[in-house]
């Protein structure tokens, strides 16, 4: 028996995927294009030993984990048994380093690092691209984590999934290594607690009811088109004007759904507020936010800045804590037994 343990960074989306063209295989309605961040993320074990004797066993954080987490973990193992030609049940450990659903998208690290260390695990070997497809099944954004840096997430067109999948573009000689160009995320933790709303769920009801969701879904091939020439210039202002209004968009239509689906607290607005401030003082920063399903806020900045933004975002009154991230590799294995 093979114990695989994997790790994945989560990653922020700079420019969103915000719906489906197939909930069931959860192909995206658009592309995306995301950046993988270094220590904030996932660690995951994994053995098919025969779980808790009845079905499989999840540890999440220390505790114990049942209801519908565990039920989305045992679907998605499903998948990899059938991959594999097994059926024995598994333990599974995982350990976030990001708040467990706070919209900091521990989704797509915790699924990226899952689909890594079953496969594994499961005796599969599995080229990126197909673990990028299988992570896509547990969660959207996961598919993105498998690979480092800028990653783009291709909408696909064929109806069974195989190219709606991510790939790097700093292996394609689309951009610098996100390494070399030192862009930092400064996170904003502005509310304690779970977020209210699922993505999938905010999702779909957005698509069913929002009246701009057909223009959300027109403009992203641009911001997509606009964002990987500001990724191959190293422009930060320029990638930041579009995370920004891929961002607003996204809420936008969210917003705009019934009933309304509002991510944000005031401390959000103010934080975004403040982000726009640091850019018009005199010695303005370039710095420039994101926000995903949730309160939190995410500001890219170059890292000769970072100490300045975090410190000033650390400021306005409301937010909890300040969280700093690099970019950072793809998912991988680091231990087998
Ligand atoms: O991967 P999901 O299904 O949790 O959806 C992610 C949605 C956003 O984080 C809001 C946007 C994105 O592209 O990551």
């Amino acid at each position: 028996m093979t114990v695989a343990t994997a790790v994945a960074g989560t990653n922020i989306a700079l420019v969103k995927y915000w719906g489906k063209r197939d909930e069931a295989l959860n192909l995206p309605a658009t592309g995306s294009l995301s950046l993988t961040l270094d220590h904030l993320g996932t660690r995951t074990r994994v053995a098919f030993d025969g779980g808790d004797g009845a079905g499989d066993r999840l540890t999440l954080n220390g505790s114990r984990a049942d209801g519908k987490t565990a039920a989305r973990v045992s679907v998605f193992l499903d998948r990899v048994r059938a991959r594999a030609g097994i059926d024995t049940p598994a333990t599974v450990v995982t350990d976030n380093s990001v708040p467990t659903a706070s919209g900091l998208a521990s989704s797509a690290s915790g699924f990226a690092a899952l689909t890594v260390a079953a496969t594994r695990a499961a005796g599969l070997d599995l080229a990126p691209v197909e673990l990028s497809a299988l992570a896509r099944l547990g969660s959207g954004s996961a598919a993105r984590s498998i690979f480092g840096g800028f990653v783009e997430m291709a909408r696909g067109t064929r109806a069974d999934g195989t190219d709606s999948t991510a790939h790097p573009l700093d292996a394609q000689g689309q951009g610098p290594r996100a390494n070399a160009w030192n862009l930092r995320l400064v996170v904003a933790i502005t509310a304690a607690g779970e977020k209210s709303l699922g993505s999938t769920a905010a999702m779909t009801r957005t698509a069913r009811t929002s009246p701009f969701y057909e223009a959300w879904i027109g403009s992203v091939d641009r911001d997509l088109a606009e964002a990987r020439a500001a990724i191959a210039k190293r422009d930060l202002a320029r990638l930041g004007a579009v995370a920004e209004r891929s961002a607003l968009r996204m809420h936008a239509t969210a917003l705009a759904a019934d009933p309304p689906i509002i991510y944000w607290n005031p401390v959000t607005v103010a934080v975004m507020a403040r982000v726009r401030a640091l850019r018009d003082e005199s010695q303005g920063i370039p710095a420039f936010f994101t926000i995903d399903a949730g309160p939190h806020v995410k500001v890219l900045c170059n890292a000769e800045d970072v100490d300045r933004v975090a410190s000033a975002l650390g400021h306005v009154p409301g937010v909890l804590r300040t969280l700093i991230a690099a970019a950072g590799p793809g998912a991988r294995i680091v231990e087998v037994a």
